[in-house]
Parts: structure tokens; sequence; C-alpha cells
């Protein structure tokens, strides 16, 4: 089968080539949207990733080609118009589960730095400054973290976190029963937010999580908290958390998604003028810590992703059930 990948980097075409056996695999650098869908022409699948478009007008063009199935070699799908897909009998199909772990401990590397503020230590004793000054952090033992969505991530996140000596509060539509047999409350999400030294973001971005941290929500927090969020950008809106920035209210934030991150993570815009202000200006805070969605890119991951996907459309090809569909 000839399968079209979009937003490919170096990385992609190194581990679906690795684990590819049988299909014709063209690799394009573009990001899907209406102007570039026409590159999938003769293709029969599409494999795209968390920042393609694929709304109502991509997936219409892409059924126009003759694409029958499209497969995200991620787990998010909150990009992809289902009901259109649906409509014009495209299969689409994900990788639910590579490594939790890979994102997990990506929001705990996030916590620690801006915590103990080792990006900071570092550059400094590079320049013979071994001067402390400044870089006092807070003991994690007998801090209360809140973890809002415990699923496959938020479940192992939230063992590590017990692992440091923390008291972990969650919130779900679901409370998880092993995650309380080892001592996590669920609690509503307004009894949750008052409690937190730390928060934590592990769930979806659907219409109900939508800024589902806002104006209101940081009222509920306690003065001082450090909200991380690995999970999509959208769940946090963000001149609100500027807002709390400035205001001291929130006093560490570390993010691995941007609401508009669209248009800037996985390039190199280091000689391009930012148009973005408000990544800008988060930028500018020293208790700001940003990465571009890097949570999932472990080598463990990454082969799980190629193979996942690439058994997907296999399955797809041979007629037999697809395990991992999302329509
Ligand atoms: P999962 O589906 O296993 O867990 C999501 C959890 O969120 C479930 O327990 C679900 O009940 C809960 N949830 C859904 N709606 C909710 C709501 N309104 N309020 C509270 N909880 C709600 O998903 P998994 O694998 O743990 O991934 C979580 C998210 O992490 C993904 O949706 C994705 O956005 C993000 N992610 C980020 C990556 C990165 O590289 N930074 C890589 C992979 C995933």
């Amino acid at each position: 089968m000839k399968i079209a990948f979009f937003s490919t980097q170096l990385y992609d075409k190194e581990y679906f080539s690795r684990y590819n056996t049988s299909h014709e695999l063209v690799f394009f650098e573009a990001q899907l949207n209406e102007q570039t869908v026409t590159l999938a022409d003769s293709c029969t699948a599409v494999c795209a990733f968390v920042n393609d478009v694929l709304n109502a007008a991509v997936i219409k063009l892409l059924a126009g080609l003759g694409v029958k199935i499209v497969a995200m070699r991620c787990a998010g799908y909150n990009n992809v118009d289902l009901p259109a897909a649906q409509f014009h009998n495209i299969k689409v199909v994900r990788v639910p589960a590579y490594s939790p772990y890979a994102v997990a401990e990506h929001a705990v590397a996030l916590i620690l730095t801006l915590n103990r503020k080792t990006h900071k230590a570092y550059n400094r004793v590079r320049e013979g400054n071994f001067s402390l000054e400044k870089l006092t952090g807070f003991d994690l033992n007998g801090k209360t973290v809140g973890v809002i969505g415990t699923g496959k991530i938020g479940q192992v996140f939230c063992h590590i976190m017990q692992g440091f000596g923390c008291r972990v509060l969650a919130f779900d539509l679901i409370a998880n029963k092993e995650l309380e047999a080892r001592g996590i409350e669920f609690l509503p999400l307004t009894r949750l937010l008052p409690q937190c030294d730390i928060i934590s973001l592990h769930c979806p971005l659907t219409d109900q999580t939508r800024h589902i941290i806002n104006s209101d929500t940081f009222g509920l927090m306690k003065p001082g908290l450090m909200l991380i969020n690995t999970s999509r950008g959208g769940l946090i809106d963000t001149r609100a958390a500027i807002h709390a920035l400035k205001t001291g209210h929130l006093r560490y934030l570390g993010i691995d998604v941007y609401e508009q991150e669209e248009k800037l993570f996985f390039h190199n815009l280091s000689e391009e003028i930012i148009e973005d202000d408000d990544i800008m200006r988060l930028m500018s805070f020293p208790n700001v810590l940003i990465t571009s969605h890097q949570g999932f890119f472990t080598d463990e991951a990454l082969t799980q992703i190629a193979q996942i996907t690439l058994q997907n459309i296999n399955d797809f090809e041979a007629g037999m059930p697809l395990v991992n569909k999302i329509v």
C-alpha cells in the first residue's frame, strides 16, 4: 500500500523505514492541510500527526483522492473531524498507547527542572558562576499533587509522584480503583484545586476539557502553585495563565504543549520573527519552562509508534478487525 506521511521529521523516516516490510512510504515535511492535501494523490493511506489539519474539508479532499485510511501516529485525535471521516467512509486508526512512561516521565522532568532550576545551574556553572543565589527549590516529599485525568499516562504519573513521597489527589470522570487502592483520593475539581501545590494535566482535549484551566479555576488554586501540561495546549487558557503568572498566583508553569503550537512546534524558527505574542510573553518569564511537544520522544515510544501504526495499516489491508480504530 502507498502511504503518504505528513509533518515528518528525520526520526519518522528512520523509525518507519526500519520497521516497514511491505509498503511504499512517501514522506512529506509539509503539514497536512487544505493546501497540501493533494500530495496524497495516488496514496491509499495517510499517516498524520498531532498538528496536521484533518477537518471536514481536508477529509472530503482525501476521500476524493481515493484515501481509505488515516493512520494517526499518536494517541490524541482532537484534530480529526470524525463525523466527516465516517461520512466519507475513511477509517481512522491511532496508537492508543505506546509509552505512557515517556510522557509521565517528561512531566516529572518539567517539575524537577522548574523546582531545582537545573537548566539555570547548568548554564551558570559553565560560565564559572558557582553562586546558588535564586536557585532555591522545595522538597517534593510531603507536597500535594493534583492529577487531572488518570488514564494510562496519568496513572503512571501518580505512581511516580507517590514514589517522591507526595500526597496525590485525582480528578477524572471515572475513579480508577487501582489508584484508590494505592491511597489516591478522587475528588471533584473544585475540591481538588485549592489543595494542590502541583497540578498536572493528563486528560484529552475535548469540548468539556477545553480551557479547563481558566481564570475561574486559577481563582480556586492555591497561590504559589506549579502547573504542568503535557497533554494538549487547549486545556489551558493561555491569557489566563499569563495573568496568573504576572500576579504571582501561578509561581511555576511547565508546558510541553501550547494552544497555538501548530505554527511553531517541531520547526527551527531561530532565524524567524515569531509573531505569536502569547508564546513570546510566556518565554519571557523566568519561572516558565516550555518544551516543544517532546513528551512522547523516547526510543521505546518511537519504536512502538512505528510498529503499531504499520500493524494498523497491515490489518486494514488484510481486511482484519481494526483494534485501534477510532471510526
Ligand atoms: P487515556 O485515554 O488513557 O486517559 C485519559 C483520561 O482522561 C481518562 O481516564 C479519561 O476518563 C480522562 N478524562 C476524559 N475526559 C475528562 C474530563 N472531562 N475530565 C477529567 N478527566 C477526563 O489517555 P492517555 O494515553 O493517558 O493520554 C492522555 C493525553 O496525553 C492524550 O489525550 C494526549 O492529549 C496527551 N499526550 C501527549 C503526548 C506528548 O507528547 N506530550 C503524547 C501522548 C499523549
